[in-house]
């Protein structure tokens, strides 16, 4: 895999670190516990979607685009992100932004939501729930067309080739550090949204003779849809990316444990996995990725899915503004 002829533009400066959580580890009696920090890519407030910006946001510039266009849920990671990516760029932004079903906590009023109004209060446009989100991106695009822009659509999540590009990249970053600390991890877990954090890991790993296990925790899908989704992902990154191996749906592990009650509600294991992982290590998640991703760790961990000398390395992939839009839900008994 040469990553080095794809446009790029670099928003972090070096690796992220892997931490050992020496607490965690003795808490829960092995396995040893790593956490890589992509909450602290760049970009604001940094988190996983900085990866795949680095590639899209490059492929939109090559293609002289001047707007780009993205979609997400109200409290998006990936579009504070998209737009953070934006305005360092000058370039100009819309998010469309899928409505909740239902009123949640303090969803309009902070969190991911402050921040695209500080950003650029112009760049939200808000639609019903249960909106089809791509034709709404192609409506968008085609408004941005007719005022002579040369828009750029970005899909959900940045999981197209190009974004995934990113966690290939992230692959090669463990396999360097991991030799670096002299530690050869058997495992890496991270959250499984649209995709394509696990499937950019799956094809990037594919490509080495070093293959940790990934595991993703499913916070959108039921397993079986998840791996179906990761499957066709991981296999259009590794074509994408030349790496010449077929992935097999063996290769694309999920568990969903974690999604309940259902994408972005909150649950009590969630809550107890952020506490747990704040009050030991002093590291916080969210309550709708990374937390629910923790929280099926643990649970896995309770179950002795692991031997005692294994070695685990969670991707904590961000998310932690999304934190302040659910202190109510915190806050309850
Ligand atoms: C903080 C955070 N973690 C994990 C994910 C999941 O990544 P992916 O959508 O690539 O599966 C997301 C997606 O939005 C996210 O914002």
């Amino acid at each position: 895999m040469n990553l080095d002829a794809l446009p790029r533009k670099m928003y972090t400066e070096g690796a992220t670190p892997i931490e050992k959580a020496e607490r965690l580890t003795r808490a829960f009696g092995g396995p040893d516990l790593y956490v890589k920090r992509d909450d602290q890519l760049g970009l604001t407030e940094g988190g996983n979607k900085t990866r795949k910006l680095e590639f899209l946001i490059a492929d939109a510039l090559t293609k002289g685009a001047d707007t780009v266009i993205t979609a997400g849920a109200i409290q998006s990671n990936h579009c504070r992100l998209t737009l953070s990516a934006c305005v360092k760029e000058g370039l100009n932004c819309r998010l469309v932004l899928e409505e909740n079903e239902a009123p949640q906590y303090d969803t309009y009023s902070t969190g991911n939501y402050l921040i695209y109004q500080l950003l650029d209060e112009h760049a939200t446009e808000i639609v019903a729930n249960g909106t089809d989100m791509e034709a709404a991106l192609e409506r968008a695009a085609e408004e941005e067309r007719s005022r002579g822009r040369v828009p750029y659509i970005i899909p959900v999540g940045g999981s197209n080739a190009v974004g995934m590009t990113g966690y290939a990249a992230c692959a090669a970053e463990i396999a360097s550090q991991s030799e670096g600390l002299g530690v050869a991890f058997d495992y890496v877990v991270c959250a499984s949204g649209s995709g394509g954090m696990q499937a950019g890991l799956v094809a990037g790993f594919a490509s080495m003779d070093w293959r940790p296990d990934v595991l993703g925790m499913s916070v959108i899908k039921p397993e079986n849809d998840q791996q179906a989704l990761v499957h066709k992902l991981a296999n259009e990154t590794a074509a994408h990316l030349r790496i010449g191996a077929e992935i097999s749906r063996e290769q694309v592990r999920i568990f969903d444990e974690c999604l309940a009650p259902g994408y972005a509600l909150p649950s009590a294991a969630m809550k107890e996995a952020v506490k747990l992982t704040a009050q030991s290590e002093a590291i916080l998640l969210d309550p709708v990725y990374s937390g629910k991703a923790m929280a099926g760790l643990y649970a896995l961990i309770r179950d002795g899915f692991f031997r005692e000398q294994d070695r685990v390395l969670f991707i904590h992939s961000g998310g932690t503004p999304a934190l302040y839009a659910y202190a109510p839900f915190f806050h309850q008994q």
